[in-house]
């Protein structure tokens, strides 16, 4: 998530503190094997929402345009992942879900390609990607009040807030979001860097649909909890399994708050390597309520009537129109 640090600067006479962002991701990997840059080159204009470029690698201009249904070339159900990583997940779900729309927003360079390579294999043509750090251009995308905002205390009080001036503050509102096995940033000293935590529960907020869940999974103890504390505390979810699946090794034992596993949501290598290191996976759902919501969209009808039974539905309404790029 970002958030700020101060670092200090010469200024004309003086010494002055500006904020920096802290992410919650580390640049590696930036060199890309020929293979992936063989995929982005041929493939890459086919997937990728290319937006003009922010300050920094991983950020979009705060102008930046886009017309999610333009990108997509339909309107469909959207359901936007945070970090797909090699994008083995939004694969799965967009070969079995063709009438969905998927939105990804990877900081990984090779990330994307991988995405990609990954996507042409299966033949599915229903994703879009936007490379950049989520808490950056999420607000910029969904045009949320916090848009372009860094201090975490700012965008954490514009909650939920949309922009109606914001000329992306008209694209549809999601049905879904996943932040599935964000990065755990483990040492204390680092946690401030995870990404679900009260200013990004906020940018949730603002771009999922009233009714819109927001799925959530890790294989660390401390962060399920803090995922449960962050979805808990915001105004804007409620959190669908209060009390369910408790943890004895919750500090607070009794109170659980976990979600059933999504029977959309695959087995990635990020799951199997925490369950062989004898790791409890667990998950969360939390549903957008109303407080200053978007109004409900049709197509989401499915997922509100069920969740609960954690499954997209096969009354997930069909759309036959034909996808951009295809
Ligand atoms: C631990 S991996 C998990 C990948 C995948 N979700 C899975 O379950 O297999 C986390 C991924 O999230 C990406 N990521 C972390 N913070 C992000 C952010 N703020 N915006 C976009 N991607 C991010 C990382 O680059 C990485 O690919």
């Amino acid at each position: 998530m970002t958030t700020q640090q101060p670092s200090e600067v010469a200024g004309n006479d003086e010494r002055r503190t500006i904020p920096s962002r802290i992410k919650s991701f580390s640049r590696r990997g930036g060199r890309m094997v020929r293979q992936y840059e063989n995929v982005l080159e041929k493939y890459g204009s086919r997937f990728i929402i290319d937006l003009p470029a922010g300050d920094t690698p991983t950020t979009i201009s705060t102008d930046a345009q886009v017309d999610l249904t333009t990108e997509f070339g339909r309107e469909a159900p959207l359901v936007v992942e945070i970090g797909p990583g090699s994008g083995e997940q939004m694969v799965f779900f967009a070969k079995a879900h063709p009438e969905w729309n998927i939105l990804a927003i990877e900081a990984w360079h090779p990330g994307v390609a991988r995405c990609i390579a990954h996507a042409v294999k299966a033949d599915v043509w229903n994703i879009r990607l936007i490379e950049g750090d989520a808490a950056q251009v999420l607000p910029i995308v969904f045009g949320l009040a916090s848009a372009g905002i860094d201090d975490p205390n700012q965008v954490a009080a514009l909650a939920g807030i949309i922009d109606e001036h914001h000329p992306n503050a008209s694209n549809p509102r999601a049905d879904m979001l996943w932040t599935f096995f964000p990065d755990p940033w483990r040492k204390a000293r680092h946690r401030k860097r995870r990404l679900v935590a009260e200013p990004f529960a906020g940018i949730a907020a603002g771009l999922l649909a009233q009714g819109g869940l927001w799925r959530l999974a890790t294989d660390w103890d401390d962060y399920a909890w803090q995922m449960r504390d962050t979805v808990e505390s915001s105004p804007l979810f409620d959190n669908l399994h209060v009390r369910e699946r408790p943890d004895e090794n919750d500090p607070e034992p009794e109170r659980g708050g976990f979600a059933p596993r999504p029977k959309e949501r695959l087995m990635t290598r990020f799951e199997q390597r925490g369950i062989e290191a004898g790791r409890t996976i667990h998950d969360i759902t939390a549903r957008r309520n109303t407080i200053g919501a978007m109004p409900v969209r049709p197509a989401s009808s499915s997922l509100r009537n069920e969740e609960t039974q954690t499954q997209i539905s096969d009354e997930t309404p069909h759309r036959n129109s034909s996808l951009k790029g295809k």
